[in-house]
């Protein structure tokens, strides 16, 4: 089995997504390293208590934003969350996307000044005299633990983009939520682009996108509900072709399905196109979902309950978890071709993995 290796994940950042430079290296080891850090944290300290105020303000806008207008507009609270972590990929240098900027700054259930108080101290900080913290640090390939996920699956999800983009004739991005991703990579391309999500989230998502001024015409959006609604059928009335040659991406969507509308969704996926069409997907583990391998993504599990949007799907990889995933994509008619495994030169229990699957020729 091939491994996706990702060597420097910036460097698999299209072109079209413009490149800022190298965030600032944690070279602070040794004893010149810790003065340099305590110095740092010394400049920054003063900053951060100029923003107290600011940041006070700043969470309560959010939180009103992203809870109570987010209810009142039926959008999910975990779309929000991932851009969220797009928007601090941005400011902490790590993957410049101004498309997720402005059109955080239209949306209505967030909170773009709520955003910039909370996270404004350490952001001028790393700008001015080169503090870093985990927000402007990607994890090395392998060496991802289980709160540092996202950035990783992030820059990942745009090198698979990248590949295949001239290769397909569509795309198809189930579960998109505020994802911008096709509007980084299909601009232009011969290539036809599908999103689906759930009513609320997608009305918001084109409402915002107008706002913004963003152009998105070339995109077709498909409201659904593949919980109770087959969304092959309002895919292929949007105009989806069978005939064509499809990459569907389905990221960070499975783990909030019951494990039947996962298998269901990923056999329907294969049957809908011809051999050789491409499915990228991550997929957590069983224990990674319980919670039991770490505190804080316990703590977000609860929040998460709380918002109406638990996590329900994990693969169990608590032995040889390659294996695992490999069969549980045969048992829906998918085969494996790529499978890379987060945090696996920690030697820590397997958390999460993302894969492409083929989908074989129909007989
Ligand atoms: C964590 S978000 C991920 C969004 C996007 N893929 C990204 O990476 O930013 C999960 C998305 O799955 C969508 N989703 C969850 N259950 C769904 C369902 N039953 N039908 C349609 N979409 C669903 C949510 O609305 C949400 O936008």
């Amino acid at each position: 089995m091939v491994l996706l290796r990702i060597p420097g994940a910036r460097l698999q950042l299209s072109s079209m997504i413009p490149s800022r430079g190298e965030p600032p290296k944690n070279r602070n080891r040794g004893t010149p390293g810790i003065l340099l850090k305590l110095f740092q944290v010394a400049l920054y300290i003063p900053i951060q208590v100029a923003f107290i105020p600011l940041v006070i303000v700043g969470l309560v806008d959010a939180i009103f934003k992203e809870i109570i207008i987010g209810r009142r507009l039926d959008v999910s609270f975990t779309a929000i969350k991932a851009l969220q972590y797009r928007w601090i990929m941005h400011y902490f240098d790590n993957r410049p996307d101004p498309i997720s900027v402005a059109f955080t700054k239209k949306l209505p259930c967030e909170s773009h000044y709520g955003l910039w108080s909370t996270f404004g101290a350490l952001i001028i900080s790393q700008r001015l005299f080169g503090l870093t913290t985990t927000f402007g640090r990607v994890a090395e390939p392998g060496k991802e633990t289980p709160v540092s996920t996202a950035g990783s699956r992030v820059l990942m999800f745009d090198a698979i983009v990248e590949k295949y983009v001239d290769d397909v004739e569509q795309i198809v991005i189930p579960g998109a939520g505020f994802d911008l991703v096709a509007l980084h990579f299909t601009k232009a391309k011969n290539t036809a682009v599908f999103e689906l999500d759930q009513t609320g989230t997608l009305q918001v998502k084109l409402e915002t996108l107008k706002k913004a001024g963003i152009a998105h015409d070339w995109i077709t959006y498909v409201p659904v509900d593949y919980s109770t609604e087959s969304w092959t059928e309002k895919l292929l009335a949007a105009g989806f072709d069978k005939t064509k040659k499809t990459l569907f991406l389905w990221q960070s969507v499975s783990l909030f399905l019951e494990a039947g509308t996962v298998k269901k969704t990923l056999r329907e996926m294969a049957g809908l196109c011809p051999g050789g069409s491409i499915i990228a997907q991550d997929l957590y583990s069983k224990a990674f979902i319980s919670g039991e391998t770490s505190r804080i993504v316990k703590r977000s599990l609860r929040m998460l309950d709380k918002m109406g949007e638990p996590w329900r799907f994990g693969v169990d990889m608590s032995d040889d978890p390659e294996s695992a995933v490999e069969s549980f994509l045969e048992e829906c008619g998918l085969r494996m071709t790529e499978y890379f495994q987060f945090g696996e030169k920690l030697g820590i229990e397997p958390i999460y993995c993302v894969v492409e699957a083929e989908t074989l020729d129909h007989v």
